[in-house]
């Protein structure tokens, strides 16, 4: 019995790395065949740059904004797409039963003039806290600050024509 725990402790500890390292090499696979798709010849060290350029994924992708877009999408098409649709073009199943309609994240035009401060408020504290629509329900206690800041790029990052920072 003595033995038993340790040798548990060992296998549990092998079989994590063994998963581990099975994603990490998957991922290296996936990132390489990606960033050789998109710049070709690239340099390895070139690559993750390219690819966080182009994906948004990097922390700060906007320098005003503290959010990782690609975590944020994540939570997006949990919790927002319903109304929002994908990719934020407004067309969530439950768009159409809805008055006011769910503002279109993809439409530059209306969201670039929305402050981040007023986005984080909006979707922590709901519509009814900026003097919108009540619809547009309260997230603060389903996501935490940081999450919402992910959100947040991630909205950002739907902007056509494009959101700049301030
Ligand atoms: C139940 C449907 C619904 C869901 C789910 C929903 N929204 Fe909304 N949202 C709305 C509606 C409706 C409006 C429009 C409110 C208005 O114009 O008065 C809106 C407006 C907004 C706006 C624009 C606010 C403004 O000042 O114009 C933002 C930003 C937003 N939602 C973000 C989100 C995010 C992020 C999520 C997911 C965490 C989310 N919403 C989930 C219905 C929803």
């Amino acid at each position: 019995m003595r033995f038993l725990v340790p040798a548990v402790t060992i296998l549990l500890t092998l079989g994590i790395a063994s998963l581990a390292c099975g994603e990490n090499q998957d991922n290296e696979i996936k990132r390489n065949a990606t960033a050789a798709e998109m710049v070709s010849p690239a340099t390895p060290a070139e690559t993750p740059l390219v690819l966080a350029a182009h994906h948004g994924d990097a922390k700060g992708q906007f320098a005003c904004i503290d959010g990782t877009a690609s975590a944020g999408e994540a939570s997006y098409n949990i919790y927002c797409t319903t109304c929002h649709g994908p990719g934020g073009n407004g067309e969530g199943p439950a768009a159409a039963a809805l008055t006011p309609k769910p503002a279109k994240h993809n439409d530059g035009a209306y969201m670039n003039g929305l402050t981040n401060e007023h986005i984080i408020k909006v979707v922590a504290e709901g519509g009814a806290a900026v003097g919108k629509s009540p619809l547009m329900a309260p997230w603060g206690g389903v996501l935490n600050e940081a999450q919402i800041k992910d959100v947040l790029a991630y909205v950002r990052s739907l902007a056509v024509p494009a959101y700049t920072c301030p």
